[in-house]
């Protein structure tokens, strides 16, 4: 996904029918605001009549008698226009926020499918971007764009009409305006198409470069990277601005030249008219008519330049809310998947697993092992060697390239996703609390999870008594990222949430690595009951944490080379696990 793929086209046949299935739901809505339209349309091109019919045949006529009347008239077309105008642009939105609605929602809800690899592509901020503007512009293509093109056009025909009907020659001094305004326009186009796109893409540089900066904003303080994030972000800022510049210039030199091209036509209406008027084939009223239609008839086409930038934008958003919405979903659930009845029974086998996050270069080579139902496994290995991959492959975050992973005899492929990995729990290693409750992060508003589930997991992993000495207990307040707890806290609710959803199979990742020792014992002993009858796996570097496992499996390069108990592996002296724990004990 490209930020600044936008291909530019003002129409694009095979997106609007796309964009159609959205606003087909609400076609009622449409067509009572289409309806709404011809009749502003109707109650605005009236009145120049009127008034020419007041001078005409009243006021050059010298009669007062039908002045009350015409005037009544008049008023009704202006009350007509201002309450149908409001009623259209009211429905009118109403559908733009509908589709908002749906496709932001929809949007959101492809986001969630989508696997791992494509959000380490794609920064937050661009992201953002989608969601928020780039839907946004989309709306504007209804409110401003198609429908008011569709308005405008209604509008001219029937002024088109009516000229032509009220005086041809005349009319033909007024079309004069046409011909030059197209081709500004298409003078235009090419030039306001490429700075439009420009724009977008600094935008979403901009966002994307601001999310970065505020995550990280403690880093850029404590290295005192102030200065040097500030240049870089007033730079792109500084771009974005000129891009925005090189827009509002063509902007305001296209509306300034279209303006001069519709006073000069004014002008000429007014000599030909004045000049009808003495050779008496116009009349008074017709030409202050036709002045007036005039000004109704310039001001769509002078608009076309911003409409056209309006209908160009939202077509560049679509194409990229459609890019999102088209990112194939490609970790799904088998098609007839396997059921889980009950529990599982937490066998694990990986056969010949070779993955790398770019194909071509794998960080896990041939890795093959079985664990047992209810064997307890650590996995020690050097930074990197590929231990936490291990464990997001078990629960398909990323999917392999070769070989096959079974979990009780069926490849984890074959299971529905969401029953595979509600069946393992896992505490990752990056953990991650939301705004909410605590009680809320250990749950995730799961109704499955039970209060008492909630503080029979927070027991086990000795976090209850720290929690009920917030002042606001279970209900303590989480802020976004759970920056007001420490990172050993963090990670103990990550640990009661893995629990609390009382999986067959749990996996660790580091999970009391950044508790004190004291605790870490404490959750240790606790944890013989809670493992008992459940496969688990702990990864640590610990290696204390793992000493007592059934077996120990050791990474090194992303190929399993050496596995067995505690004892087994210290007896090997150069074996890295016995390296490894002459470096930690001494
Ligand atoms: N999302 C990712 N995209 C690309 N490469 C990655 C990604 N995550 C990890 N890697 C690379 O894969 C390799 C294995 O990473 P992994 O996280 O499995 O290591 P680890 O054994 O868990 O290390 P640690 O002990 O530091 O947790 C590393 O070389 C790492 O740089
Ligand atoms: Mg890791």
């Amino acid at each position: 996904m490209s930020d600044s793929d936008a291909r530019g086209k003002i129409y694009d046949a095979r997106m609007m029918r796309r964009l159609w299935g959205y606003i087909r739901p609400h076609r009622m809505l449409v067509s009572a605001s289409l309806v709404l339209l011809f009749a502003v349309s109707g109650a605005q091109l009236v009145q120049p009549y009127l008034i020419k019919r007041v001078i005409d045949d009243q006021i050059a006529a010298g009669r007062m008698d039908g002045l009350g009347y015409l005037a009544l008239l008049f008023l009704a077309a202006l009350l007509a226009e201002f309450v149908l105008r409001f009623a259209q642009i009211y429905v009118l939105e109403q559908t733009g926020q509908n589709v908002v609605f749906d496709l932001r929602n929809e949007s959101f809800a492809h986001l969630q499918r989508l696997p791992s690899s494509f959000f380490d592509r794609n920064p937050v901020g661009r992201l953002m971007t989608r969601l928020t503007s780039d839907v946004e512009a989309l709306h504007e293509l209804f409110t401003s764009g198609v429908v008011m093109i569709l308005a405008d056009l209604v509008k001219l025909v029937g002024i088109v009409a009516i000229l032509l009907w009220m005086d041809w020659r005349l009319a033909l001094v007024t079309f004069t305006v046409i011909p030059p305004t197209l081709i500004l326009t298409w003078f235009f186009r090419a030039r306001m198409r490429e700075t439009y796109r420009h724009v977008r893409a600094m935008l979403t540089k901009l966002n994307i470069e601001l999310q970065e900066n505020v995550s990280g904003m403690r880093i850029v303080q404590l290295f005192a990277r102030e200065r040097e994030m500030a240049e870089s972000f007033g730079e792109t800022n500084r771009e974005h601005e000129q891009a925005q510049l090189r827009g509002v210039r063509y902007d305001s030199i296209f509306s300034a030249l279209a303006e001069l091209i519709g006073s000069v036509t004014l002008a000429a209406i007014v000599w030909a008219g004045g000049w009808g008027i003495l050779e008496g084939w116009v009349t008074f009223g017709t030409l202050v008519a036709f002045i007036e239609y005039a000004a109704k008839f310039f001001r769509p086409v002078q608009e076309l330049s911003q409409r056209y930038t309006v209908m160009q934008a939202a077509m560049a958003a679509g194409e990229r809310i459609f890019d999102l919405l088209d990112t194939p979903v490609t970790i799904r659930s088998a098609a007839a998947p396997t059921p889980i009845h009950g529990r599982l029974k937490g066998e694990i086998v990986f056969d010949g697993v070779t993955f790398g996050y770019d194909p071509d270069q794998p960080v896990l080579h041939d890795v093959s092992f079985r664990i047992a139902p209810g064997e307890r496994v650590g996995i020690v290995g050097w930074t990197g060697s590929g231990k936490s991959t291990l464990i997001r492959l078990l629960v398909r975050l990323y999917d392999i390239q070769a070989g096959r992973i079974l979990v009780d005899g069926v490849d984890i492929r074959e299971y529905e996703l969401a029953e595979l990995r509600r069946s393992i729990g896992v505490v990752l290693q990056d953990h991650f609390l939301f705004a909410g409750t605590v009680e809320n992060n250990i749950s995730l508003g799961d109704s499955r999870v039970t209060r008492e589930q909630v503080r029979a997991a927070a027991e086990a992993v000795h976090v209850h008594r720290l929690i009920e000495r917030l002042p606001g207990g279970y209900d303590e307040n989480v802020r976004e990222r759970g920056s007001n707890f420490s990172t050993g806290e963090k990670q103990l609710f990550a640990f009661a949430r893995a629990i609390a959803f009382d999986p067959a199979v749990l996996v660790l990742d580091e999970a009391t690595a950044s508790v004190d020792p004291e605790t870490e014992r404490r959750i240790q002993q606790a944890l013989t009951t809670v493992l008992s009858g459940r496969t688990s796996i702990l990864i640590a570097h610990r290696l204390a944490t793992v000493r007592d496992a059934d077996r120990i499996l050791v990474l090194h390069h992303g190929r399993l080379i050496e596995q067995g108990p505690h004892e087994a592996l210290l007896d090997r002296p150069d074996g890295i696990y016995a390296t490894l724990y002459t470096l930690q004990s001494a």
